[in-house]
């Protein structure tokens, strides 16, 4: 049976009728058009359809709706601050960490939740907390690297 499900999407107030078992990741993108966060092995082992709710990385391909419901779910475009982009997603431009894009908005949007609780991580802890999001094009020195720009610039840490 379907349920009225209300989401916080990006900050806004957005409502669904729906199964409350479909995933968020298919909400977002058929519902909501939201298609910048992308659909991998659809099994939690990609880390693609990456998103924040209430600021927690989630994985939303194995996230059922009804769990987000009231919930604040940020995807990638919602990232931006109007005109000026996040500082992780100008790391990674930065950084040239992006080849076809298709793991990038999972790998921001990741990037960004352990920059939140962890400002200052460690190579080794990047490196774990990242190992959830797979890159087919084989970017990770690159990803690293962004992801380092991004806590240096968080930081206000001038970068050589
Ligand atoms: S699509 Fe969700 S983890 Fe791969
Ligand atoms: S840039 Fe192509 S999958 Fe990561």
């Amino acid at each position: 049976m379907n349920a009225k499900i209300t989401l916080i999407v990006n900050g806004d107030e957005r409502t669904v009728v729906t199964d409350p078992e479909r995933s968020l990741l298919d909400v977002l993108r058929e519902e909501f058009h939201l298609t910048g966060t992308k659909y991998g092995c659809g099994e939690g082992q990609c880390g693609a359809c990456t998103v924040l709710m209430d600021g927690r990385r989630t994985l939303s391909c194995v996230t059922p709706v009804v769990r987000a419901d009231k919930k604040a779910i940020t995807t990638i475009e919602g990232f931006a601050d109007g005109d000026s982009l996040h500082p992780v997603q100008q790391a990674f431009l930065d950084e040239g960490a992006i080849q076809c894009g298709y793991c990038t908005s999972g790998m921001i949007l990741a990037a960004a939740a352990l920059l939140k609780d962890n400002p200052k991580p460690t190579d080794k802890q990047i490196k774990e907390w990242m190992n959830g999001n797979i890159c087919r094009c084989n970017g990770y020195t690159k990803i690293l690297n962004a992801v380092r720009r991004a806590a240096a610039q968080i930081a206000e840490v001038k970068i050589p």
